[in-house]
């Protein structure tokens, strides 16, 4: 099959991000799927993200001749090809092994940013050098400077320009669905676990050949490098700890972009701007963090109102369609992160998956755009609800 072909037989085979997740779902182990599907407490935020975006209407407009939509967008003086990027995903190899590696390939081909987490399961320096200047490094800020320091010295060296500082976890989550299938910190070898590994062979293998997964950029601070102390060291370490005086710090000391991820109150907003950040991520975090709060696309509009054009804004949590993507362009967002999306494709199609999510993607926000009688992302900010 040519490779033409194969991008066809796919549009037909999994024409929408909910096709991609149920194959993936397939594929991995159940512990892993938990794991990547959780929100916390009820899940009620992690449902509202979605929900929330259905409830969102506008109206088209039409006889307005031949369309061809153009969703390039610039960001931090940068040109993309999409509006949208790669969050970051802690444990990214517990759900598909290397999946780090093959997402930052997929944004070269794609010219799309990718984040890599503090606590994914590849370094900076593998990823780095493969993303390139579309690599995004995401701290969670250590508990002691000097690790702090260390940490981003190495996002730095290996290429990394922006950081995302992600501000939304002054406590571990519950993540109960997670805990329910088994899930620990580090993975405990249980009958069950063994059995997951025999039922789902391509997983099973390429995680053998890659080792099992751990969070191999933090792992050599720990004391001990087994495990159970690189999972005690990032619950002692990191989280719990951050104060805007210490994003200013982080602000101050590193020489590129800075983005503060997960903000969700219009005042907290006003901090990041008196930080003088380069954009802000209005997140809930795929609603694993705080049940009690609307869905992050909700509070999306009252943070534009209070940033008023001074500040960048990067939207996440709860995108699967393109047409989620015109709705937060439409209600002020500068750009979106995907987040489960991007792991559906990998664990779905390996190599090929992150490549289909950006067409599926792409597809549908170029084909939504035609709908609504608009061809730039700057029309879609002014259509009428
Ligand atoms: C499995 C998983 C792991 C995540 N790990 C991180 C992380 O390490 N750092 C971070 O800033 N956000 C993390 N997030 C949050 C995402 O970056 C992003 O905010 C969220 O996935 C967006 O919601 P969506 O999955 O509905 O697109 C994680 C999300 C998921 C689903």
């Amino acid at each position: 099959m040519s490779y033409e072909d194969k991008r066809a037989y796919l549009q037909n085979k999994y024409p929408a991000i909910s096709d991609l997740a149920a194959k993936a779902k397939s594929r991995m182990p159940n512990v892993s799927w938990a794991y990547l599907e959780t929100g916390t407490g009820e899940e009620h935020q992690l449902h509202r993200n979605t929900e929330a975006f259905k409830s969102i209407s506008l109206t088209p407009r039409f006889c307005k001749g031949q369309l061809s939509p153009s969703i390039k967008a610039t960001l931090c003086g940068k040109t993309y090809d999409a509006p949208f990027g790669i969050a970051p995903i802690g444990l990214t190899g517990l759900m598909w092994p290397q999946a780090e590696v093959l997402l930052a390939e997929a944004a070269q081909r794609y010219n799309i940013p990718v984040t890599l987490s503090t606590v994914a399961t590849e370094t900076p320096e593998t990823v780095g050098p493969i993303a390139k200047d579309l690599g995004w490094f995401q701290l969670y800020t250590p508990r002691e400077p000097e690790l702090c320091k260390t940490i981003m010295d190495r996002a730095w060296q290996s290429g990394y320009r922006t950081l995302v500082v992600t501000v939304d976890i002054p406590a571990p989550s519950r993540r109960e669905r997670s805990k329910r299938a088994g899930m620990t910190m580090p993975p405990k070898i249980t009958p069950n676990l063994i059995w997951q590994g025999i039922t789902h062979p391509t997983w099973t293998a390429k995680t053998l050949k890659r080792g099992l997964p751990t969070l191999r950029t933090v792992r050599e601070y720990a004391t001990f490098r087994s495990l159970i102390s690189v999972g005690a060291f990032v619950d002692g370490q990191m989280g719990g700890n951050l104060s805007w005086d210490y994003c200013k710090r982080i602000r101050d000391d590193w020489k590129g972009d800075v983005i503060i991820k997960g903000i969700l109150h219009p005042l907290d907003a006003e901090e990041c701007i008196k930080l003088g950040v380069d954009a802000i991520g209005v997140s809930n975090h795929g609603g694993r963090q705080f049940d009690g709060a609307a869905s992050a696309i909700e509070l999306l509009p009252a943070i534009v109102r209070q940033v008023n054009n001074r500040c960048p804004i990067i939207f996440d949590s709860g995108i699967r369609t393109g047409l989620d993507i015109l709705k937060a362009i439409h209600l002020g967002a500068d750009f979106v992160l995907l987040g489960r999306a991007f792991i559906y494709g990998v664990a779905a199609l390996g190599a090929l998956g992150p490549d289909h999510v950006c067409e599926v993607m792409a597809g549908d926000l170029k084909n939504n755009m035609t709908q609504m009688g608009v061809s730039t992302l700057e029309e879609i900010r002014s259509l009428e609800s």
